[in-house]
């Protein structure tokens, strides 16, 4: 691994995330905005949406997934893996997650292994906490489990998100190259890169109900695989990654799915019944 950045003064700066259901958006956002404040030129967003950039083209790039199956989301890794060398380039993750458990750290750390084969330089990782989206847990009864960090993020948690990012900033003024390993947990090595195979074998009726479709195109937009035909009303169930973006996402709730064949119903309704509105960091409120 290449030790030495290419630079110690940031002046232009790239955040890019995966995000379905906006946990880690906001955190990138965040990021961005807090660069900004400092000065330095930020470009930011979701590596869908990014356009043709060249990630070499920048002083620091920070990474930001959240935890899906206890690691990195498949379409991610694809992403980071494809991108050209970045040879001396500081890099920095940040994952959110839902809950405690579920390998976030070794996310956070494989998201920087990946960028250091790419030949970045390790200037940061952080871990935010946020409420899940996973819509398994509600549609199968345990709502009270996520509704447990109703109050995530919370004034604190942004703090820690300014105080990351300007902490990268510092690290690379100081060529301060950051030290961090994977950490072995048996119960999440366990669960690691099989608990998505099993709760597939659970999954049923995924399609789209084209009655109610309204054929905005969200499902697809929002698909990192590729696997919905909404006219069609079929989802290539092979191809899905049990991301959940379709149901987490879809305006009209048209996306069907049973799970332990109960109705499997998405983030933005789980926050509506609870009554939970999720606060924005002042920076990005009336954005
Ligand atoms: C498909 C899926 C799998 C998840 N798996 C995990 C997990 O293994 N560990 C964990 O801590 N959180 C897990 N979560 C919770 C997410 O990491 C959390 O909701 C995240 O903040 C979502 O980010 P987003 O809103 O940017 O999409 C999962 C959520 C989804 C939708």
């Amino acid at each position: 691994m290449k030790i030495s950045m290419k630079t110690n003064k940031v002046k232009r700066g790239l955040v890019v995330w995966y995000s379905q259901t906006g946990n880690t958006q906001r955190i990138g956002k965040l990021i961005a905005a807090t660069w900004k404040k400092a000065g330095i030129k930020a470009d930011s967003g979701d590596y869908r949406d990014l356009g043709k950039i060249n990630p070499a083209d920048y002083d620091v790039i920070v990474a930001g997934s959240p935890v899906y199956y206890y690691e990195v989301p498949k379409n991610f890794r694809e992403w980071i893996n494809g991108i050209s060398s970045i040879e001396g380039t500081p890099v920095a993750s940040f994952v959110t997650f839902g809950g405690e458990g579920g390998n976030q750290h070794n996310t956070g750390y494989s998201i920087l292994e990946m960028l250091s084969r790419k030949g970045g330089v390790p200037a940061g990782m952080g871990l935010f906490g946020s409420m899940s989206s996973y819509a398994l847990t509600w549609s199968a009864g345990n709502g009270a489990r996520v509704l447990k960090y109703k109050d995530q993020p919370n004034d604190n948690a942004y703090s820690n998100v300014r105080h990351y990012a300007s902490c990268i900033i510092q690290s690379i003024s100081e060529g301060k190259v950051y030290k961090v390993s994977s950490e072995f947990n048996l119960r999440d090595y366990l669960k690691g890169g099989i608990a998505i195979g099993p709760t597939k074998l659970m999954i049923t009726g995924h399609g789209v109900n084209r009655d109610k479709c309204i054929g905005c195109g969200t499902c697809n937009k929002v698909c990192p695989v590729n696997a919905i035909s909404p006219d069609k009303g079929v989802v290539d169930t092979s191809r899905c990654i049990l991301c959940l973006g379709c149901v987490n996402n879809c305006p009209a709730q048209a996306v069907d799915m049973k799970f332990m064949g109960k109705k499997v119903y998405g983030f933005n309704e789980f926050l509506k019944r609870n009554n939970v509105v999720i606060r924005e960091p002042k920076e990005l409120a009336n954005v």
